[in-house]
């Protein structure tokens, strides 16, 4: 044990020799103490929390990450871990003296497995970085999500992303066969196989899949790929009402349609991406009220899926209008007007953000319960919607005009937002469908949760960290 300093604010062991502690595990280079550099690596994309953590320590390798845990369990300090900060829920923030723990170091990518179908990973690699893995082996990795260049597969685990391709694919969570976590007393659990198949007892690793960090560290993981999708056809389609998205959404599922990705936006959403977006432009001579994103892959013997559909929703007026992408540059601008939508925003003005589902056939009747709301929302807030709809993922941002009082919009947006939670319950929605819960909807899991669900999960993790140090005030 270090020595204590019984009154202080944060972690009860004198923070020098915290600091000279954590110096001794992994190197000085690899603890960084500077108030400048420590408000980035405590933060992460939502930047509405106070930020002010002791330090970010940069472990290695997972014996180093080991180490540095069973360092912060033996003096009671409490730990929040960090991947690559893109987390929307304020699941990596570090407000309360906390310590750091970044996976950046630990990047490793094993070979491909072309047999067995599956790559390992240490948990720092990006997802972009095990996307070109497995396309350089000629395979395909099914997670994929505007933030690939920056987000780490532990972030990726630990928030259990969903994503672009959720509706092909599935989230995060079906990506995984097998992981290697560290507990909060420093234990490394290794879970990390590349089993497709294996009943033997509690599949245990699930629990740390959208932990959020509160249960462990991921270090390593094995994680599925697949064969690369068959020539995808990608068209960006006009249309007048969110009705005419689902009659969309339901007609290529009766047509056996292979969709690799179903995404909407408004013509709101469109306009601000236009506006912010370098290069963006509009491939419609009009603007329509919405968009869908529709992406399918062709008919095994190559003949298009997409044009035949796309004929019929013009012949009875379900879209006004639909453009098919023709080469990679048009592929790459189509999805530019999806993907640039949150950066847009951020530029744009004050976010509130949401990420709420429902089932898929409740969407209908939700939204218009949610435009009733929206219209007695205050006129200085822009309800901007757009999401994964194909899969029942509605973001809902609120956005206020640049340079106006920050709280003061956040808590004009929360009213609202309140307001639109409070209506789920009633369809069985969920307040996050991908983003996680974090510090940002700690208020809000009693709209998604039972009472018996909520105090079910802090059993389990009162089992796992009983003193509380690994992520502690996070999701509960
Ligand atoms: P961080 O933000 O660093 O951390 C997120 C949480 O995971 C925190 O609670 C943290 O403590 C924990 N954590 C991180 N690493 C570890 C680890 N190794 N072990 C244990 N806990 C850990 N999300 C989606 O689901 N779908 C999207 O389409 C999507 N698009 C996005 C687009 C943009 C432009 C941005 C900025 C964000 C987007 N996100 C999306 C949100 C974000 O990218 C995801 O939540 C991502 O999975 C977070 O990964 P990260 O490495 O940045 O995690
Ligand atoms: C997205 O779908 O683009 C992400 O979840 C990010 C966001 O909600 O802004
Ligand atoms: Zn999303």
């Amino acid at each position: 044990m270090i020595e204590r300093t019984p009154d202080a604010a944060g972690p009860k062991a004198n923070p020098q020799s915290v600091i000279d502690g954590l110096r001794k595990i992994v190197g000085d280079r690899h603890v960084v103490t500077d108030p400048a550099e420590l408000q980035v690596w405590g933060c992460d994309w939502t930047k509405i929390f106070a930020v002010d953590p002791l330090a970010a320590v940069f472990p290695g390798t997972t014996s180093e990450v080991s180490a540095v845990v069973k360092f912060c369990h033996e003096n009671r300090i409490k730990i929040v871990p960090s991947g690559g900060r893109t987390g929307l829920a304020g699941g990596a923030v570090a407000g309360k003296k906390e310590i750091v723990i970044s996976l950046n170091r630990m990047t490793n990518i094993d070979p491909v497995d072309r047999t067995g179908l599956t790559i390992r990973c240490e948990a720092g690699a990006t997802t972009q970085a095990v996307q070109e893995a497995a396309a350089a082996a000629g395979l395909f990795f099914g997670l994929d999500l505007a933030a690939k260049g920056s987000c780490h597969i532990g972030g990726n685990i630990s928030t259990n992303a969903g994503g672009l391709k959720f509706i092909r694919y599935g989230g995060m969570r079906e990506q995984v066969l097998g992981l290697e976590v560290v507990l909060p007393d420093g234990t490394v659990l290794d879970m990390n196989s590349s089993l497709r198949k294996n009943n033997t007892g509690y599949d245990i690793k699930q629990l740390f899949i959208g932990a959020e960090g509160t249960l462990g560290i991921v270090t390593r993981a094995t994680l599925r790929l697949t064969a690369k999708p068959r020539n995808v056809q990608l068209a960006c389609i006009g249309v007048k009402s969110f009705d005419n998205i689902l009659d969309i959404l339901t007609r290529c599922n009766m047509a056996g349609a292979t969709i690799t990705a179903f995404e909407f936006f408004t013509d709101v959403a469109h306009g601000i991406v236009l506006k912010h977006a370098a290069g963006a432009r509009t491939p419609f001579a009009a603007r329509t009220p919405f968009y869908v994103i529709l992406e399918l892959e062709d008919a095994p013997g190559g003949g298009s899926v997409m044009e035949p559909l796309l004929e019929k929703f013009f012949e009875d007026e379900t879209c006004l209008d639909a453009v098919i992408a023709q080469n990679s540059t048009q592929f790459k601008e189509f999805w530019g007007l999806r993907e640039n939508i949150t950066e847009s925003l951020a530029a744009h003005g004050h976010v509130r953000k949401n990420d709420i589902s429902l089932p898929v056939d409740k969407l209908a009747p939700f939204i218009k319960e949610l435009e009733a709301e929206v219209a007695k929302a205050p006129k200085d807030i822009e309800v901007v919607l757009f999401g994964h709809i194909g899969d029942g993922n509605l973001h809902i941002n609120y956005v206020g005009p640049k340079g106006g009082d920050k709280d003061a919009f956040q808590q004009a947006a929360r009213q609202v937002e309140e307001k639109i939670f409070a209506i789920l319950p009633k369809y069985k929605g969920s307040v996050s469908a991908e983003h996680g819960i974090g510090l940002l909807k700690k208020k809000d899991l009693k709209f998604s949760r039972s009472i018996d669900e909520i105090a079910f999960m802090k059993k389990i993790r009162a089992i796992i960290d009983p003193d509380g140090i690994m992520n502690p005030g996070k999701i509960f």
